[in-house]
């Protein structure tokens, strides 16, 4: 191919492209990968080797007397794409509005009871969503086998080694077992944290859900200290006209056992349908800590005593804000959340 030909059929193309898109289909033609130009430089393998610096060169002059064209092309039509943004500034135009964010109102309500509990002097230790078998049920007197571990049902992860098996756990009760073997009495703890359980989803059932597990340890702690902590806890989140009743229960780790309910905050106890015309609402699990769980840490039964509880933050949102489906928590639905 002649490059003086092609130059000149450059030059009288150009001349009668009369738009931006015609100019623009010029380019790709002798510009684009596949392009006229493109095809010239691969015929250089293909020449004796003194012509091909020659060759080579005259290409590269042509490629820049091409770009040279276009451009005042462009200019001609006008300011080129580029320069019309820059000139279109707009200075009353009103200015992009910030979205600020928040926390969630999970980790609002959270924070909320952390806080009441801290200035009650607890500490607060997060433990491991990945769980040992022994912290999350042996170590808490739930024997294998036995059948209160249907109700912690449980994602098992695939086992490393047939002695230690892993899973995510259930409940936020092993943080007692990690912190018990950690530390030494006297103990005021709390334990915030995801746990994992393989539930059916539904409007109040989801298969990972937040706790705040709780436990004091010294010695001559009372089932009256665990009252009048939860008594601050449910007066502070819920309000001072809150009353609470402790009913008989069972669970594997604390004896005796109890759960405990509010006065309904919607009917005050006369009966409505949030609370199932019963006047009260559950809130928690609680009891005093089973010797068996004390000698598991290696602490001695006879000298120290302590209570422990064990709370879902879902459920207490949901019962705060009128919330009836769980769901809509972790939707990420932006016209949920923005209302907290
Ligand atoms: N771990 C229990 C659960 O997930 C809650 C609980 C109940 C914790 C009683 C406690 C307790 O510490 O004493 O359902």
């Amino acid at each position: 191919m002649d490059i003086n030909i092609i130059k000149a059929q450059i030059e009288a193309e150009i001349q009668g492209l009369d738009t931006l898109v015609k100019l623009e289909e010029f380019r790709v033609k002798y510009l684009g990968r596949k392009g006229i130009l493109a095809q010239l430089t691969s015929t250089i393998p293909g020449l004796p080797i003194a012509e091909r610096g020659t060759f080579g060169q005259q290409v590269n002059s042509l490629k820049s007397y091409l770009l040279s064209l276009i451009e005042e092309k462009e200019r001609s039509f006008g300011a080129g794409p580029a320069q019309a943004i820059a000139g279109a500034v707009d200075p009353g135009m009103p200015g992009l509005a910030q979205s600020v964010g928040r926390l969630h109102p999970i980790t609002q309500i959270m924070d909320e009871i952390l806080g009441v509990f801290s200035r009650m002097g607890f500490s607060v230790v997060e433990g491991p969503e990945i769980e040992t078998e022994y912290n999350n049920f042996t170590g808490l007197n739930i024997p294998l086998e036995h059948p209160s571990r249907d109700a912690f049902d449980t994602f098992y992860l695939k086992p490393l080694a047939a002695t230690n098996k892993l899973l995510l756990r259930s409940h936020t009760s092993p943080g007692q077992i990690r912190v018990m073997k950690a530390r030494k009495p006297p103990l005021a703890v709390v334990v915030p944290g995801r746990v994992y359980r393989p539930d059916a989803v539904d409007a109040s059932h989801l298969f990972m859900f937040h706790q705040i597990e709780g436990f004091m340890v010294d010695e001559n702690i009372r089932f009256s200290d665990l009252k009048g902590v939860l008594e601050v806890f449910a007066k502070s989140v819920f309000g001072q006209d809150i009353k609470m009743r402790f009913r008989p229960h069972f669970f594997p780790f604390t004896e005796p056992s109890a759960e405990v309910d509010i006065s309904c905050i919607i009917c005050k106890g006369k009966g409505c349908s949030v609370c199932g015309r019963k006047g009260w609402l559950e809130i928690l699990g609680s009891g005093m800590i089973h010797p068996k769980v004390f000698a598991h840490v290696g602490y001695d039964p006879k000298k120290y005593t302590g209570f422990a509880f064990g709370l879902g933050i879902e459920r207490i949102a949901m019962l705060k804000y009128g919330i009836n489906d769980i769901r809509i928590f972790f939707e990420n639905d932006v016209r949920f959340l923005e209302q907290f």
